[in-house]
């Protein structure tokens, strides 16, 4: 654990497995925004940018209330640098996480007392980094994604003093899942949060349940997939593979928890649906 050192130029790096001693090279937002390789700078839209996830699911005013009056000044700054810098240089930013989401996500991980934590699918960084600070000082979790767009997070883990509590793992989520089991580990993670390939969380789901112990929390994000499992498709979203193979894993692990006699299952409405699972034997 605690993978992360200072180099001799003083700039923190991270190992991304245990098997090998890959490091990251210090992730320079600077060079980033000067146009490294692979990271464009996108033009950001003048009006407003979290209502693109929404534009499905909620209404913009409504959102925009919820966020000005519960969320955005509680969110720590140096989460704010890290949305904003991934909004405007990734072309992907959609894929993260919302305000309201991260803030939901610090409850229930202060909520549940949570030391040991995981995240499967970390992007660069914006549910991790707010996972890290919701946990004690003592607190670690365990990040996995097979990508390489962590380390373009990492200046902002550095900045909210949360680098200590990070391991990064660079792998997929079914490996490393699969290397904790065989290793004979279980009830080691107080809480787990979920938010990569779709088709994969039902088989994320068993293992989960012996690695999470009995009282722990399993999140499990966009269980409501783009408000299609209501069998709408307005913007003919399910013409693209990706979204029709996602809606059907989605379904897939919706119907295991629901009907899973070990949990307590709640689903709230907040960005494309989070399913939030306790586990009770
Ligand atoms: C929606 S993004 C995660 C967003 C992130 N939680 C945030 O708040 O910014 C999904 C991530 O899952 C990762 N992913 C895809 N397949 C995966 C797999 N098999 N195991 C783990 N992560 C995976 C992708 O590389 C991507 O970074």
């Amino acid at each position: 654990m605690g993978s992360h050192a200072e180099n001799g130029n003083g700039v923190k790096v991270v190992k991304v497995s245990e098997t090998e001693e890959e490091v990251f090279e210090p992730s320079d937002l600077t060079e980033i925004e000067n146009g490294k390789p692979g990271y464009d700078n996108r033009t950001l839209p003048p009006d407003w940018k979290f209502g693109v996830k929404l534009q499905n699911v909620m209404e913009e005013s409504i959102y925009k209330y919820m966020l000005e009056t519960f969320t955005r000044h509680r969110e720590h700054e140096a989460s704010k640098e890290l949305w904003e810098r991934t909004w405007k240089l990734t072309q992907r930013g959609e894929m993260m996480k919302l305000p309201d989401q991260v803030q939901f996500l610090r409850l229930m991980v202060k909520m549940s007392g949570a030391k040991k934590a995981l995240e499967i699918g970390v992007f660069t960084g914006y549910s991790l980094l707010n996972i890290a600070l919701a946990l004690p000082s003592d607190g670690k979790v365990v990040a996995v994604d097979p990508g390489e767009d962590p380390k373009f997070g990492w200046p902002c883990f550095v900045k909210a003093g949360v680098a200590d509590k990070v391991e990064i793992k660079q792998t997929t989520g079914l490996e490393y899942l699969d290397s904790v089991v065989e290793k004979g580990e279980k009830d080691c993670f107080d809480f787990a949060f979920v938010d990569a390939d779709k088709v994969n969380y039902v088989n994320y789901h068993p293992r989960l349940m012996k690695l999470v112990r009995v009282g722990g929390v399993i999140i499990y994000d966009d269980t409501l997939w783009f408000g299609l499992v209501g069998g709408k498709d307005p913007h003919n979203l399910l013409k693209n593979d990706y979204m029709r193979t996602s809606l059907e894993g989605i379904k897939a692990i919706n119907a295991m928890v629901a009907n899973d006699p070990n949990l307590e299952v709640a689903t709230v409405f907040m960005g494309y649906g989070v399913t939030v699972c306790y586990r009770t034997a």
